[in-house]
């Protein structure tokens, strides 16, 4: 009997050719393990197509929940935001895939896990450390990293085998999508200078063709998790998908971010992702009224180191379990509704309230029923000020050179 490899297997031209170059390669029987994380395809089709082009056995796994609740949602407590503008959409779901992929491997007594990635990615690292961390045992195989065809030559391979080539192979773009957003690469966005066709949006609708009304929303948070979408209290997979919607309805969330690879690559990418742009708005929001000033800025540094470890492939880590124990218990009084406003591909917050609230009217207004103390900022003022007064007199009025140069006391006029 032939040894087992679990494919992770998008049905998609590559894991289809991959099929069947495990086949004739490594001598080996193919099972395709295909993940719903949220992506709209007919996954019975890919079931089919996986056993016509040769797997012995063809498994999809719907793993949305499991996404939203293990992967997104943290992430989201988190503000994890990669480089201040990806949402991370496809980093979160590789490690769950890794996980699945390992779990698979011992139900199916397979000794090898393979994966459709080329050798220049993030995403072949975050899989491979994910089943690494998970499966140290597994043997990994990347057969588009190994086999060294070009897309002609794939192509021409998957015509040889009879394996269907997807009209959309036509389309130069690579896709990845999931629930939590959509990533575009490859054919013209390679150049940065120029500008995303319109043809590679299909979740967010382009700004002049959007409606001529704003759209309310509004989400209820308990402790960082958003539960509600207009009062309708929603699981986490609907209220995500509901968003996409109406965000991308008033084209919300696309974003065009010039990234940092983990491998060393700059590389460009178009993402849509509207419900991630409006929750992650929407609970730095509720955040900005329900946190103290510190804990904002030490979580907005979390937030970075967090956002890293998702890129860079780190989940399954200590650093990882530490921080996320964090942000849990900063999520404590997270609780609250914001509203936010869509219109013609802006997002905006423009109310947020919080039985927890930190802000108080009573403090903040200028008109009657001000009950902050003014005649206690003097001393404040004073006590704030002496170093800098000290150290201005003494130090910085000789200054000749620089921006504090303008501190030179002006010269009485000579009469
Ligand atoms: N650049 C993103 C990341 O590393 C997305 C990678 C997949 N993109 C794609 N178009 N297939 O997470």
């Amino acid at each position: 009997m032939a040894d087992k490899v679990v494919l992770a297997y998008s049905g998609g031209l590559d894991t289809s050719v991959a099929v069947r170059w495990l086949k004739e390669k490594y001598k080996v029987d193919v099972i395709t393990l295909t993940i719903d994380v949220g992506n709209e395809k007919d996954f019975s089709a890919v079931r089919q197509k996986a056993l016509k082009v040769g797997a012995i056995k063809a498994l999809v796994i719907d793993a949305k929940e499991l996404f939203v609740n293990y992967f997104v949602f943290p992430a989201l407590m988190a503000d994890a935001i990669y480089e201040g503008q990806y949402p991370l959409a496809t980093a979160l779901s590789r490690p769950l895939m890794a996980k699945l992929l390992a779990d698979t491997a011992v139900t199916e007594g397979a000794a090898a896990v393979a994966h459709g990635c080329t050798g220049k990615g993030n995403d072949q690292v975050r899989f491979e450390v994910g089943v690494n961390a998970l499966s140290p045992k597994l043997k990994i195989i990347a057969p588009a990293r190994e086999w060294g065809m070009t897309r002609e030559e794939t192509i021409k391979y998957a015509q040889r085998y009879d394996i269907p080539v997807p009209i959309t192979v036509k389309s130069p773009y690579s896709i990845d999508e999931n629930l939590w957003g959509k990533s575009i690469e490859c054919g013209v966005l390679e150049d940065p200078w120029v500008e995303p066709p319109e043809e590679v949006f299909t979740w967010t609708k382009s700004p002049a063709e959007t409606p001529d009304q704003p759209a309310y929303v509004e989400i209820d948070f308990e402790k960082g998790i958003p539960v509600t979408l207009d009062g309708k209290k929603m699981d986490g997979v609907s209220l995500i998908r509901r968003l996409n919607e109406l965000a991308g309805e008033h084209g919300v969330g696309r974003i065009d971010h010039l990234e940092n690879r983990l491998v060393g690559i700059k590389s460009r990418e178009i993402y849509e992702a509207p419900a991630a742009t409006v929750l992650l708005q929407a609970h730095q929001a509720l955040e900005a009224i329900t946190l103290a000033k510190d804990q904002v800025r030490f979580k907005q540094k979390v937030a970075i180191e967090y956002a890293d470890l998702i890129y860079n492939g780190l989940w399954f880590t200590a650093l990882h379990h530490d921080l996320a124990a964090y942000v849990q218990s900063s999520q404590r009084y997270v609780t609250g509704t914001v509203r936010l406003k869509l219109f013609k591909g802006a997002c905006r917050v423009v109310g947020r309230k919080s039985p927890v609230s930190l802000y108080s009217f009573g403090l903040a207004t200028y008109d009657k029923g001000d009950v902050f103390d003014q005649s206690a900022s003097p001393g404040f003022i004073h006590i704030w000020g002496l170093p800098v007064k000290v150290q201005a007199q003494t130090q910085l009025i000789g200054e000749t050179e620089g921006p504090l140069s303008i501190m030179a006391p002006k010269k009485p006029k000579e009469s």
